[in-house]
């Protein structure tokens, strides 16, 4: 084991224990506190599956997790400890990983636009992979880190006019003239970087950007550059429910690297899978503190025909500008599931779920059975994107604390295998025994699908 991660860091629970064992035991203490605020359990033990999965998958690739899809300190020790990579987007969170002991050579500075402080300490703290897309950025980095090592971001975006504002990266058009700048001005490129977005996209899209890619590497190259990395990017598939599963996506991604840069070419390949490891293994625990009762007025309304006219708005203990700031980016609301179960003559209502204080809503639309304040709503899938920056912050909501566990299977399958993927059948068998200690579907409530806001997503 490398030190990153030991069992001081987290919860180690036997066999048979499930993360709803946990849940119900930190809701007993925190009734018998009167608490209300919101927590995470975290099962770790689901993420250590995802990364084995993960190279099992795409052998070829070295995973560089994005901080910024969940900084928390027990993800980053356990990632650093299965050799994972990190993808920093500012000083803040390069301090992060380099405060639990990352080396530098395993961090990549991957915004393209950064600012000039922000550059010079990551100079001086030894991180020299970074990306750009631009001129501007160039010169920038040419007087405050002349010694990086350039990444060459590209728009590899099969369908660019549809999202044109959330392309990333430079056009195939500009490429030669930013390697040239580069050249100019003394600056190492050593491969190239896209991103495609998270939007379910179809596993051969992978396979075109891989493509132009190589167009680029071989620009570069003609320019007098080191070409020797390619990163693939993140938005790889958070649960199962999604257009295809990672096995689908890395059969086109493996056979589009074994054709553009095939092994023995020399060119590393990295990617920056974010959702994918965090998503299903955190599960948000959060109170209702006030609930509001407003009349439904339409006749012939549902609520009508159910025999009760009223909708509600349940205030909870954390909202958009705290753990549910995932639905400020592209995440559809999880639905939420009772802690207890409702007595089956309970009418079911309309409602609307807020966070403290909040205006938008974390969820319209809803059907729950009658609730009081004090019960709590659990939320699974809540891992990717719901950490907020310390700048959401100050808009009002505290950092939900996070529990930390792992089922004693899940660790020693961690000490076997060390951060490698399973070589042998005897292995790739040991990695199927179910290393999670989640929820059984048995015991999710049947909600109807939750509606984000339009105006949040
Ligand atoms: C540039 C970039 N890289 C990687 C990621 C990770 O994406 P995902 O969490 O979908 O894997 C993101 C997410 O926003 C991103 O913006």
């Amino acid at each position: 084991m490398n030190g990153f991660l030991n069992e001081s860091n987290f919860l180690m629970v036997e066999e048979g224990f499930t993360t709803r064992d946990l849940l119900e035991n930190l809701l007993g203490e925190l009734c018998q506190e009167s608490q209300q605020q919101a927590f995470f359990v975290a099962d770790l033990g689901d993420i250590v599956k995802k990364h084995l999965c993960f190279l099992k998958a795409l052998p070829r690739v070295k995973p560089y997790f994005p901080v910024k899809c969940n900084g928390s300190e027990g993800v980053i020790r356990l990632l650093a400890e299965l050799g994972a990579g990190f993808a920093c987007a500012n000083k803040a969170e390069i301090t992060r990983v380099q405060g639990i002991g990352v080396p530098p050579d395993r961090i990549f500075y991957s915004s393209p636009c950064k600012q000039v402080a922000h550059l010079r300490y990551a100079a001086s703290h030894g991180v020299r992979l970074m990306a750009f897309d631009n001129e501007v950025e160039l010169s920038k980095v040419a007087r405050s880190h002349p010694r990086a090592r350039m990444l060459l971001g590209i728009t590899a975006d099969p369908i660019p006019a549809a999202h044109p504002s959330l392309s990333f990266g430079s056009t195939l058009e500009s490429c030669g003239h930013l390697l040239h700048t580069a050249k100019d001005q003394a600056l190492e490129v050593v491969g190239i970087s896209f991103h495609l977005g998270s939007r379910g996209l179809e596993p051969q899209a992978w396979a075109q950007a891989v493509a132009t890619a190589q167009l680029v590497f071989d620009m570069g190259t003609e320019l007098g550059h080191h070409m020797h990395l390619l990163d693939i990017g993140g938005g790889f598939p958070a649960t199962e429910d999604t257009r295809a599963p990672l096995e689908e996506i890395a059969a086109g991604i493996n056979s589009a690297l074994d054709l553009y840069f095939p092994e023995g070419s020399g060119v590393e390949i990295i990617a920056r899978p974010g959702r994918y490891y965090v998503t299903s293994a955190f599960t948000l625990a959060v109170s209702i503190t006030a609930l509001e009762e407003i009349p439904v007025e339409q006749p012939g309304s549902d609520e009508e025909e159910c025999g009760s006219k009223k909708s509600l708005v349940y205030h909870l203990s954390d909202g958009i500008y705290g753990a549910f700031s995932c639905l400020l980016f592209d995440s559809p609301c999880p639905r939420p599931r009772l802690h207890k179960r409702p007595c089956p003559e309970q009418p079911w209502h309309s409602c609307s779920l807020r966070g403290p204080g909040e205006d938008p809503s974390i969820a319209e639309g809803l059907r729950l059975p009658q609730l009081h304040v004090g019960d709590w709503l659990i939320f699974g899938d809540m891992g990717a994107y719901s950490m907020p920056t310390s700048a959401l912050l100050t808009a009002g909501c505290a950092q939900a604390r996070v529990t930390y566990a792992m089922s004693r299977v899940a660790w020693k399958t961690m000490q076997l295998f060390q951060g490698k993927a399973p070589q042998t059948e005897d292995e790739r068998e040991s990695l199927c025994t179910p290393l999670s200690c989640g929820w059984e579907m048995a015991e999710t409530l049947c909600v109807p699908p939750v509606f984000a806001p339009a105006g949040i997503i």
